[in-house]
């Protein structure tokens, strides 16, 4: 289905909701463009450490903020991440950048900078757009034309990441998903939360097909206006 008018959706939740490849499936049946967030702060924090910046010194981090060029590109069928031209897709996934992303991302001169840029790049998606994220329909999109927050589990959520991981195993990816969401949850600034007008959807007991077909559901029923 094409869109007819721009849309504008905002997706968030902990990690191992589905929110990644559940934003990339609704944007892709329906002609949306698609932002994954999460690979801002990840390439940010991937540049931080390969410059050698303290990532537990806020105003290291704070100083360095506004330096990385950080482009994504947003077709839902091979986004995209660069910093300062180089493709940081598979670097910004490793364990190091994943331990390093909370702190970065705490840093209200990181968020302040990959906000506008969020912002600038939902403004211009002519067709509309799949925004996931921890704080979009809180923060970064508050007037979006539909929020949705994802939860699972904290068993469910590990056994689909270490999945991910490939032979990652279940304790130690949940330990370290609870460590994440506690510290993502607790920041000052903009902390993972769910907006007062999002749609809750538990998948734990549901299939990634399902989670798509509702959220593509929710979607048209905005457009019908209902
Ligand atoms: O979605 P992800 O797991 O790749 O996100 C990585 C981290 O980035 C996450 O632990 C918190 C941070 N993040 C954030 O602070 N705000 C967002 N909108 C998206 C991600």
């Amino acid at each position: 289905m094409e869109s007819a008018t721009p849309v504008i959706v905002a997706i968030d939740g902990p990690a191992g909701t589905g929110k990644s490849s559940t934003s990339k499936a609704v944007a892709a049946q329906l002609g949306l463009s698609y932002l994954d967030t999460g690979a801002q702060y990840r390439a940010i924090t991937w540049w931080m450490v390969n410059n050698g910046i303290d990532v537990d010194d806020p105003s290291a981090v704070a100083a360095a903020a506004g330096k990385p060029e950080i482009v994504s590109g947003t077709d839902p069928e091979g986004p995209t991440i660069t910093v300062d031209g180089v493709d940081v897709a598979g670097p910004i996934r490793t364990q190091e950048v994943s331990s390093k992303v909370s702190a970065v991302s705490a840093v209200p001169e990181v968020r302040a900078r990959i906000t506008e840029l969020q912002r600038s790049i939902a403004a211009s998606a002519a067709q509309g757009i799949v925004v996931e994220g921890r704080d979009i329909g809180t923060t970064v999109l508050p007037d979006a034309d539909l929020k949705i927050f994802l939860t699972a589990s904290a068993e469910a959520r590990a056994a689909r990441r270490s999945g991910e991981l490939q032979g990652a195993d279940v304790q130690s990816t949940r330990e370290a998903l609870i460590k994440r969401d506690a510290a993502d949850s607790s920041r000052k600034t903009s902390p993972l939360a769910k907006a007062d007008d999002a749609v809750e959807v538990d998948t734990t007991e549901l299939t990634l097909a399902q989670v798509i077909e509702c959220v593509v559901t929710l979607v048209e029923e905005k457009r019908a206006g209902k």
